[in-house]
């Protein structure tokens, strides 16, 4: 297989997000099209409205025509990730050896959750973010402690330091599940404000687990820095996919990874966890990451088209509302709480116009009066939806 082969070369790959007319994604029977009425135009859950990679499409298509639909063998994904890792980050810290394949990643948190911290635990998560969070945790009968964002959307170390403090008296085990980039608002942490957590739960005897699904969704003009790859993050692990960034969430699969320090902590994780994924889910991800380059290139123009052209809606349709364009993901976080909409205004923009976004309460502490609308659409439907919001 070869690098970013899927674009016809010296042409430019077609943008992603612009191929699909909303009548042939309303064929769709995930979960985004399927569950609010005809009526609504859907923009909340984390899909996207876009053609998958050829290359992922032919490798998928031809393991089912050949029935190459067995167990899954081999590193191949955590190869495939080691190497779009090089690449793509200049992280070389990325060894197969101290992977392990995982079903998705909420699975593997929770695995690791649950080897590193003990029943009644904290867990410190850094809020506004992605809400299973805590109905997973809670049910490993772990206390979820926020530690939120600072104003400007960054990770408060002050916080983190009071909830390390305060959770690791007496001796308790506690962890920090950090998002990075961070699910909803797109923040993508630092590599000085990672020392310092790193330096932090070295000095605390904190554990660190970092979901970085997001991370191959960071704008052009922004610089992913893999936890693991600083200073003090040598006992900590890293949750990756290429679920997000080439939208195969239908195609579940992850791998876990282990700094140097915690290659014995993630031996320990059980049988029925490891080899998770299914062949065919794994076949998808790896051809994504060694062939789709291209494609994730020409996803990430589009939606720093589409975050513009957010930008100007909002201003001329509805300049209450505050927006910062995020620096990775797909999701827009819109602080509406000018508006006069309350705390869930979510639920006024699904009644008034029929457009279905997030709401921001689920995210916990700093979610009320947000919403989280899906950017990853095309900018006809972006303009719809920002139309809709602004009727009544
Ligand atoms: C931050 C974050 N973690 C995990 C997930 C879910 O990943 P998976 O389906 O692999 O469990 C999502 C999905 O949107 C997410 O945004």
């Amino acid at each position: 297989m070869s690098d970013s082969s899927d674009g016809i070369a010296g042409i430019p790959h077609p943008n992603p997000l612009r191929r699909l007319t909303l009548d042939q994604l309303r064929r769709r029977t995930s979960v985004k099209w399927r569950e609010y009425p005809e009526d609504v135009l859907p923009l909340w859950v984390a899909e996207m409205d876009v053609t998958l990679a050829e290359p992922v499409v032919r490798a998928v298509t031809d393991a089912l025509a050949l029935g190459d639909t067995g167990y899954p063998h081999g590193t191949g994904y955590a190869e495939a990730l080691s190497g779009f890792a090089h690449r793509r980050w200049g992280w070389d810290g990325l060894a197969v050896a101290r992977t392990k394949a995982v079903p998705d990643v909420m699975t593997g948190i929770v695995e690791l959750m649950r080897l590193l911290t003990g029943p009644g635990d904290a867990v410190v998560v850094n809020s506004p973010v992605y809400p299973p969070f805590y109905p997973f945790l809670g049910d490993l009968d772990r206390r979820v402690v926020e530690a939120p964002l600072g104003p400007e959307g960054r990770l408060d170390l002050d916080a983190i330091e009071d909830a390390f403090h305060r959770e690791t008296a007496g001796g308790r085990r506690t962890a920090l599940l950090l998002c990075n980039p961070q699910n909803p608002t797109g923040t993508v942490h630092t590599a000085e404000e990672l020392t310092a957590v790193a330096a932090l739960a070295d000095r605390y005897g904190a554990r660190v687990v970092a979901d970085e699904i997001h991370a191959p969704l960071t704008a052009p003009d922004a610089t992913f820095v893999p936890y693991l790859s600083v200073p003090g993050g040598e006992n900590g692990f890293s949750l990756m996919s290429a679920s997000k960034g080439w939208n195969l969430a239908g195609l579940k699969a992850a791998l876990a990874i282990a700094g140097p320090a915690a290659a014995a902590d993630l031996a320990r994780l059980p049988g029925e966890v490891v080899d998770g994924p299914s062949h065919l889910c794994v076949i998808a991800h790896t051809t994504a990451l060694r062939e789709g380059v291209d494609w994730l290139d020409a996803l990430l123009a589009g939606l720093d088209e589409n975050r513009r052209l957010l930008t100007k809606l909002l201003a001329e349709r509805l300049p209450a509302v505050r927006y910062r364009p995020s620096q990775a993901t797909y999701l827009a976080w819109l602080d509406c709480r000018d508006l006069g909409l309350g705390d869930d205004p979510a639920a006024a923009f699904l009644e008034r116009g029929r457009v279905a976004l997030n709401g921001g309460l689920p995210f916990g502490t700093g979610g009320a009066g947000h919403v989280r609308l899906n950017l990853a659409t095309s900018p006809e439907i972006l303009t719809e939806a920002v139309d809709r919001m602004a009727t009544g």
